[in-house]
């Protein structure tokens, strides 16, 4: 479980961006945080991969601090960020991709060797298409080698920035199909999301934020249910459902 207890960071010389920031991901489950553009969302993310050290306030992984830590530190704690987009090799085969998942321990041969067969039986499209090119992929295929790499080193969390964006919606789904076997392995996700429905109909918890503070924790499938919810992401009138 990584619990935020009043996490205060920013950028620069200017002022703080998050203001006390308190929520929990708990462990072998999805939370995605929604809000608006400029909330702090990306920055909770990367206060918590180490690619911002915070100014005040604890990042508990477990009951160790993880806060202000390296981002190679955080990495070898298990917390992994799958990048998006491009993350790939081109000319690579999709084996040799998920392989380099594994790079800091690539001494452990066996060890390797054992867990891409398990991530092979986990993730089809990876034993289909071991031997073509990454170039070869679709777009959503791309993104499904993308967390076969993050589970080579058998990550506790996984962080996911607006994962959705630039897919069509088949790839969107092959997408949740690839987070939810992540939480299937027991990784705890932390996600944000733009597509404010994908995310919560992903997601077992939701966080909403803005102006760098929590607004509202609760039930994803609670959220989105809430008649409030149209009002608080799409502006005065609530969406029109089509059928
Ligand atoms: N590298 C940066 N340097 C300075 N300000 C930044 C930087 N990244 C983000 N910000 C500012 O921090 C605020 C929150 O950004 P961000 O966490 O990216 O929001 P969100 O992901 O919710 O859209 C915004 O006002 C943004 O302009
Ligand atoms: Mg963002």
């Amino acid at each position: 479980m990584i619990t935020f207890q009043n996490l205060v960071a920013g950028y620069g010389r200017a002022g703080d961006i998050l203001r006390g920031v308190d929520f929990s991901a708990a462990e072998s489950a999805i939370t995605c945080i929604v809000g608006p553009n400029g909330a702090g969302k990306s920055t909770v993310l990367k206060a918590c991969s180490g690619l911002l050290q915070p100014r005040g306030g604890q990042v508990m992984l477990g009951d160790e601090d993880i806060g202000g830590r390296s981002p190679a530190q955080i990495l070898r704690r298990g917390v992994v960020q799958v990048p998006q987009h491009n993350g790939l090799f081109p000319s690579l085969t999709v084996r040799e991709n998920v392989m380099l998942g594994a790079y800091v321990n690539r001494r452990e041969r066996e060890r390797n060797r054992r867990r891409y067969t398990e991530i092979a039986e986990l993730y089809p499209l990876i034993a289909e298409r071991a031997d073509d090119k990454a170039a070869s992929l679709s777009g959503g295929q791309r993104r499904t080698v993308e967390f076969a790499r993050a589970l080579m080193l058998t990550p506790r969390v996984v962080l996911l920035d607006e994962p959705t964006l630039g897919l069509d919606p088949k790839a969107s789904k092959q997408l949740a199909d690839s987070i939810t076997t992540l939480k299937q392995e027991g990784v705890t996700v932390l996600m944000v999301e733009q597509n404010v429905r994908f995310g919560l109909t992903l997601a077992d918890h939701a966080v909403v934020m803005e102006g760098g503070r929590v607004l509202h924790t609760g039930s994803a499938g609670a959220l989105l249910a809430d008649p409030d919810m149209g009002r608080l992401f799409f502006g005065a009138a609530p969406p029109q459902e089509t059928s």
